[in-house]
Parts: C-alpha cells; sequence; structure tokens
C-alpha cells in the first residue's frame, strides 16, 4: 500500500488530499499540521475551511483511507509520497519584503523530513513557490540525507476557491515536474500512477522541474492580467459609453481569447494572484529582466486604479464627502462561495471609505465580524482617522434584498454602487436609486460628478 502524507491541512492540502483519498481507496493519505486547532477542526463536523462538496467528501473517507494528525514527524517518516503543502506568505521584512516569498515555513518542513526520514522519499512541491525552490529543497535533502534517496517533484495545484472540489475532480490538466535523470522520472510515472485514479491521461503533463514551477506563477500572472485588462476597459467604457459586458462577450467569442475571466470587477483579491504577481516581479528583476518585471508589475497597479477608482466614484458622487454617512457594505470576501479575505478589494474599498470618514457596516454571511475587524485593522497605510465600523446586522440583509423597503428606509438620493455587476440595475432605477455599475453607461447623476481616479 502507499502511503502518502501532506504536509500543510490548509486551503490547498486538505481538499486536494481529500479527493486524493477518495478516489484511489488503496493509498493511505494522512494530512499533518503543526496547527493542533486546525487538525481538531478537520477531525470534527465542522470542518476548518468551507468548500461546496468538501464535507461529503472528508466524510466518505476520514477515518478509512484519510487521516489528520498532528504527529507530524511519525507519518513524514512512514510516508513513501510527501506533498508538501505549507504556506508561502510574501516577505514582509528583510531582502525581497513585500515581492519575494517567505520560504521559512518550506525550509523547516525540508529539514525536519530530513531529520526523521529513514526510507527513500518523494518530496512533491504543491504550495506555489519560486522558481528553483526545488533545487533549494534538493539541496538541504540531500545534504543531509544519510544515504537516503530523494526524488522532488513540482506538482502545483490550480485549483480555485470556491469550486476546489469540482477542479479537482475535473482538472484541466495535472502538471508534474521532475528531473529529467531515470531516478526523476521513475519519480514522476509513481506520482502519475496516483492521478491516473481518475484523470486522463492525456491531460496530466510532464515537464521538467522549472517549467512546472513558472507554468504556476504564470497562470495566475495571465488569469490576473485578463481581469486588470478588462477593468482598464471598463474605465474606458464608462468615459464613453460603452458597456463592458457588451465589449467582453464580443471579445471573448473570439476563439483565440475566450469569454472566461473577463468580468469587469472592483479588483481581483484572493491569496494567489497579488502574491504570484509580486514574486514574478522579483524572479524577472533578480535575474536582470526589468522590462519583465515592469510588465506584469502593471497588472497589479490597474488593479489598485481599479479599488481606488470605486472609492472615489462612491465619494465624488455623494458630494465629495461620506463624512458621517451610513454606507452598508454586502459581501467582504474575495469572491463568492468562501468565506476567505485574504486580500479581498473590500478591504481596500472599506478602509477608503473610512478613511473618508463614512459610518461603514459590512455583512458577509461567510465572515465573522471578528475576522473582519483584524483585516480592517491589519495596517497597510497609517489611517489618519479612528475606524467607526458598526456592529454588523445579518437580520437587515439576508438572502433575498427587499429593494423597495430598503430604498424607503434610505435618506435620498439613495445610492447602489456595484462592484460585480450582479444586480439589476434597470430594476433599483425603476425604483428611484441611483445605480453605478462597472463599466457601464453612467446615470446623469454619476455624469454630472465625475470621479477623479
Ligand atoms: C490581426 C488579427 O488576428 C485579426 O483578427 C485582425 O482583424 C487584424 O489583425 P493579422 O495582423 O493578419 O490579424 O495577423 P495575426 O495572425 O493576428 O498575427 C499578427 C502578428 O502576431 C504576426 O506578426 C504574427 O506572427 C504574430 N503572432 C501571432 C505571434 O507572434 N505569436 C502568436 O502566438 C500569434
Ligand atoms: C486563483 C486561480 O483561479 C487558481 O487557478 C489558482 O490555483 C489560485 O488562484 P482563486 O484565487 O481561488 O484562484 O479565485 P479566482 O476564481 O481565480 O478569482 C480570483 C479573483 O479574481 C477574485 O477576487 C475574483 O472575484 C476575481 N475575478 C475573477 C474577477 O474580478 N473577474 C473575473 O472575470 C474572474
Ligand atoms: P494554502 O492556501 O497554500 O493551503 P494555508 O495557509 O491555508 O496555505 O495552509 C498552510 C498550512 O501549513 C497551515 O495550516 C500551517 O499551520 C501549516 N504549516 C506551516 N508550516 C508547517 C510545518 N513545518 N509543518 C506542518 N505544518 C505546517
Amino acid at each position: 500500500m502507499v502511503k502518502i502524507c501532506c504536509i500543510g491541512a490548509g486551503y490547498v492540502g486538505g481538499p486536494t488530499m481529500a479527493v486524493i483519498a477518495i478516489k484511489c481507496p488503496a493509498i493511505e493519505v494522512v494530512v499533518v499540521d503543526i496547527s493542533k486547532p486546525r487538525i481538531d477542526a478537520w477531525n470534527s463536523d465542522t470542518l476548518p475551511i468551507y468548500e461546496p462538496g468538501l464535507d461529503d467528501v472528508v466524510k466518505a473517507c476520514r477515518g478509512k483511507n484519510l487521516f489528520f494528525s498532528t504527529d507530524v514527524e511519525k507519518h513524514v517518516a512512514e510516508a513513501d509520497i510527501i506533498f508538501v503543502s505549507v504556506n508561502t506568505p510574501t516577505k514582509t521584512r528583510g531582502l525581497g519584503a513585500g515581492k519575494a516569498a517567505d520560504l521559512t515555513y518550506w525550509e523547516s518542513a525540508a529539514r525536519m523530513i530530513a531529520d526523521v526520514s529513514k526510507s527513500d522519499k518523494i518530496v512533491v512541491e504543491k504550495s506555489t513557490v519560486p522558481v528553483k525552490t526545488a533545487e533549494a529543497i534538493e539541496k538541504i535533502l540531500t545534504h543531509n540525507s544519510k544515504g537516503i534517496n530523494y526524488q522532488i517533484l513540482s506538482n502545483p495545484e490550480f485549483l480555485a476557491e470556491g469550486t476546489a472540489i469540482e477542479d479537482l475532480f475535473k482538472p484541466d490538466r495535472v502538471l508534474i515536474g521532475g528531473r529529467e535523470t531515470p531516478g526523476g522520472q521513475k519519480a514522476v510515472q509513481a506520482l502519475k500512477e496516483v492521478y491516473a485514479h481518475w484523470v486522463p491521461e492525456e491531460n496530466i503533463i510532464t515537464t521538467n522541474l522549472w517549467s512546472a514551477e513558472l507554468s504556476k506563477l504564470a497562470a495566475n500572472a495571465f488569469l490576473a492580467q485578463r481581469i486588470s485588462s478588462v477593468n482598464a476597459m471598463s474605465a474606458l467604457c464608462e468615459a464613453t459609453g460603452a458597456n463592458v459586458s457588451e465589449v467582453s462577450y464580443a471579445i471573448g467569442k473570439d476563439s483565440r481569447i475566450g469569454p472566461k475571466f473577463l468580468n469587469a470587477s472592483v479588483g481581483f483579491g484572493g491569496s494567489c494572484f497579488q502574491k504570484d504577481i509580486l514574486n514574478l516581479v522579483y524572479i524577472c528583476e533578480c535575474n536582470g529582466l526589468p522590462e519583465v518585471a515592469n510588465y506584469w508589475k502593471q497588472v497589479i497597479k490597474i488593479n489598485d486604479y481599479q479599488k481606488s477608482r470605486f472609492v472615489n466614484r462612491v465619494v465624488s458622487s455623494m458630494f465629495n464627502t461620506v463624512s458621517g454617512k451610513k454606507i452598508a457594505v454586502l459581501g467582504f470576501a474575495f469572491k463568492k462561495d468562501t468565506g476567505d479575505t485574504r486580500e479581498t478589494p473590500a478591504i481596500d474599498v472599506c478602509k477608503g471609505l473610512v478613511g473618508d470618514k463614512a459610518q461603514v457596516s459590512i455583512y458577509d454571511p461567510q465572515v465573522t465580524e471578528d475576522q473582519i475587524q483584524r483585516d480592517l485593522a491589519m495596517n497597510k497605510f497609517d489611517w489618519d482617522h479612528p475606524m467607526h465600523l458598526q456592529p454588523t446586522s445579518p437580520t437587515a440583509v439576508k438572502q433575498k434584498l427587499d429593494y423597495q423597503k430598503i430604498f424607503d428606509n434610505m435618506q435620498k438620493p439613495a445610492f447602489v454602487f456595484d462592484g460585480r455587476n450582479v444586480v439589476d440595475a434597470e430594476k433599483l432605477r425603476e425604483i428611484g436609486f441611483i445605480v453605478y455599475s462597472i463599466g457601464k453607461p453612467l446615470d446623469g447623476w454619476l455624469k454630472d460628478m465625475p470621479a477623479v481616479a
């Protein structure tokens, strides 16, 4: 029986291993983590993360061939294949601060593997890491090998939050990078056999180590670039009277462009896009490629511009001040179907509004008030003004909103600013709202109050 151990029971490790377990009943999968509360949660009825379908998968195999444990060393020692799925945040201090990936957790995991291993291991990079991390890990392992053979593979995960289980069941592709040596190729085959339990062979791509590592950064950079491109167009649409949804649809019909990831928004968020692009930029700079670095930096600049443009639109529409004005923010996570708030554009938008002294009430059915308070307290900048955060009131905005009632209770003129183009703007206008939708032709009121970006 093949034994798999995954270090790191987070957003990536947890769902990925649960799916391997359910698809491969003959493989024992143990997910380990240094955080006891996390492991306890994985072993309880309330899993630490929310993903549609995840509960069912975990329940079906937990205790059979899927286990969650804090006994990291024991399970690493027993495993044939070790996935490393620890967090790799952006460095906040020292060399490369604000750009480079912080590999502290990775390095300590690698050293621990070297310490406890007594048999040959395949070590799989699962978390997104800078190109050539595999080489560094290989050095740590081989310099401490005690005669044990280690093969390092890069097997980046492409799942998106909110659709993790669906993405894992039916991945567009599985990517495995390994050394071009006989030992390396054997390891690639061994991992390929795991995925071949449910992924068609033609969708399992094998490459060299560095192509696999770079492909993950490149994929996220390309996806984010599409959003920044369409968001840049949304500003031009508002200025010209074009409708960004019509433009997206029209260009997406070109099969060379394709329809996905062309929704204009208040900006992309999530734990990956910004972090991976910053990382890509850093790698380019380190390799003496400033032109390439600047090209990708622009994707983040447009994203920041889009968030501040939204705030400016809100403020300028209300006579250039929101001081003391009550603003309800519906939704705080970085996208629907998740409670994850990492890098959510809502943080910048709320901070911007509070910075202009608005009274902001925030509600998201998946995010606790505590989490929202923590996110807004984390200082990217120093705010001159104290926060005026009201306690959220879930009852006020549950499920379907009665916009007529909301309108009746609001001061006039009443505004709706839609950062996701999800409301029925025409219906709201009939009720009497002034509605702003990103990249759509502007109401007369908004045209008369131009936002300065
Ligand atoms: C282009 C558009 O494709 C077409 O829709 C529009 O109406 C006119 O402009 P065209 O200029 O004829 O058409 O050629 P195209 O095949 O798009 O190639 C343009 C340039 O891009 C060429 O120099 C081509 O070699 C280059 N190219 C294309 C690449 O370098 N890499 C690619 O992957 C594709
Ligand atoms: C992303 C990648 O999709 C995934 O392949 C990778 O493994 C991790 O990073 P994720 O961050 O979970 O996944 O979410 P994604 O659905 O890609 O959305 C990212 C952000 O872009 C969200 O804030 C979303 O709202 C925004 N977005 C997405 C848009 O603004 N417009 C779009 O058209 C699509
Ligand atoms: P991702 O989104 O990449 O999955 P997360 O932050 O959700 O990242 O999860 C990473 C997990 O890795 C955390 O639960 C953290 O406690 C765990 N972790 C970090 N370092 C180690 C380590 N050396 N050994 C075991 N677990 C670790």
